[in-house]
C-alpha cells in the first residue's frame, strides 16, 4: 500500500511554505490572492498575484487575506490554499490524497479561525489535520531541544506579525505577539520618503529598499540605493537616492517595539529558566529578521547571546513537518 503523504503548512502573513519530511520545501510563495471584484473569481494565487500588486487593472485586486496575522477573509484563505496543495501535488509528484497534515497557524488566531483552517484542510481531503502553535514549530524547525525542560526564546519576525515566546518542555510558557513586522517597515519606508522628498513609491519598492539598504539600530558604514517612485507635485516619474542612515532613522520605531516585546517577555520568564536563557540565548528567525544588523543589534541591547535559525524564513514550515511525531507529546504538554 503507497503510504499517504505526510505535510508541514506554514500559513503565514507574508508566505506560505509547504514542506514534507522525505522531500524538504515543496513550496514556497507569497500569500496573496489576485481577486477580480467583477467576476468575483481568483485570478491568480501566490508568485503570480504578487508579482501583480500595485501593477492590476482596477477590477483585479490583490488580497492579502492573512495580513494582519489574523485571517480576514476565511474563503480566500481556503482558496489560495486549496490552490496551492493542487500546485504542489502537480509539480511534486506527491499524491495529495488523504495527507496528514500539520499546519501552523498565525498565533493571533482565534478557536474559529483556527476551527475554519482545520476544516479547509480537511475539505481538501486531507485524512489528518493537526494544528500546531507557530513559536513551537519555529524551534523545531530551529534544531531546539523543545521538549526538554530547558527555556527555549523564540523571537519570529514575520511580515504582519512579530511573536516572541518562552518555550519549555514542549509547551509555551509566555508569548507575547505584535501586529508589527516587515509590512511596518515597508510603510514607514513609504511614509518617510512621501514626507522627506514628496515622491510616492509602491509596497514592492519599499520591500526591496528594506533589505538592502535597511538597517537595525547600529553603526555601519553608510550605503546608498536610487529608487524611482512618483513625484507628488508634479506627478511625474522620479529618481532619488536614498541612503541607509535615512532609512534606519525611518524603522526606529518598529524595530524599538520589537526590543520592547521582547524585553517584556523575558521579564516575564520564571526565575528557573532564566539561567537558561543566559546560557542558550534567543533564536532568532523569520523574515524580518534577516534585516541587516538584526542579531548583532539585539546582542548588544538584551545582553543575552541571540543566534540566526539555520534557514529564518524556512524553520517553521520544516518544524510543522517535523512534528508529527511530536504531535502527541505536544499536544499532551499544552492541556
Ligand atoms: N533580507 C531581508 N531583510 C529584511 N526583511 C526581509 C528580508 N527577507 C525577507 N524579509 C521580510 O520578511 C517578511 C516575511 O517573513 P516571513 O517569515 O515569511 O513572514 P510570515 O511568517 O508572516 O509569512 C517580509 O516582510 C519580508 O519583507
Ligand atoms: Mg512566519
Amino acid at each position: 500500500m503507497l503510504a499517504n503523504a505526510e505535510i508541514g503548512i506554514d500559513l503565514g502573513t507574508a508566505n506560505i511554505l509547504i514542506y514534507s519530511k522525505s522531500k524538504g520545501i515543496l513550496l514556497n510563495e507569497p500569500s496573496v490572492v489576485a481577486y477580480n471584484t467583477e467576476t468575483k473569481s481568483v485570478v491568480a494565487v501566490g508568485k503570480e498575484a504578487k508579482e501583480m500588486v500595485g501593477k492590476t487593472p482596477r477590477n483585479i485586486i490583490p488580497v492579502r487575506p492573512l495580513r494582519d496575522g489574523v485571517i480576514a477573509d476565511y474563503d480566500m484563505t481556503a482558496q489560495m490554499l486549496k490552490e496551492l496543495l493542487k500546485k504542489v501535488s502537480k509539480k511534486s509528484g506527491i499524491s495529495m490524497r488523504k495527507p496528514t497534515v500539520v499546519i501552523c497557524t498565525p498565533s493571533g488566531s482565534t478557536s474559529v479561525e483556527r476551527r475554519a483552517i482545520h476544516n479547509a484542510v480537511k475539505s481538501y481531503g486531507a485524512k489528518n489535520v493537526h494544528l500546531i502553535e507557530e513559536p513551537i514549530a519555529a524551534a523545531i524547525g530551529a534544531d531546539l531541544p523543545v521538549d526538554e525542560p530547558i527555556a527555549n526564546v523564540i523571537v519570529d519576525v514575520g511580515g504582519g506579525t512579530s511573536e516572541v515566546a518562552i518555550i519549555s518542555f514542549g509547551g509555551v510558557v509566555s508569548c507575547k505577539s505584535i501586529r508589527t513586522g516587515g509590512d511596518v517597515m515597508d510603510e514607514e519606508i513609504i511614509q518617510y520618503v512621501r514626507k522627506a522628498y514628496n515622491v510616492l513609491i509602491g509596497e514592492r519598492t519599499a520591500e526591496l529598499i528594506k533589505m538592502e539598504i535597511g538597517y537595525a539600530l547600529i553603526d555601519h558604514p553608510e550605503v546608498t540605493m536610487e529608487v524611482r517612485g512618483r513625484d507628488m507635485v508634479t506627478g511625474l516619474p522620479k529618481t532619488i537616492t536614498l541612503s541607509s542612515t535615512e532609512i534606519q532613522s525611518a524603522l526606529k520605531e518598529s524595530l524599538e517595539q520589537l526590543l520592547e516585546t521582547i524585553r517584556a517577555t523575558l521579564e516575564e520568564c520564571p526565575p528557573e529558566l532564566s539561567g537558561d536563557i543566559v546560557d542558550h540565548g534567543v533564536i532568532l528567525t523569520g523574515g524580518g529578521s534577516m534585516l541587516n544588523g538584526m542579531q548583532d543589534w539585539l546582542a548588544s541591547e538584551i545582553s543575552v547571546p541571540v543566534h540566526m535559525a539555520p534557514s529564518p524564513l524556512e524553520s517553521v514550515a520544516i518544524g510543522t513537518g517535523r512534528s508529527l511525531k511530536m504531535i502527541q507529546k505536544l499536544q499532551k504538554a499544552s492541556k
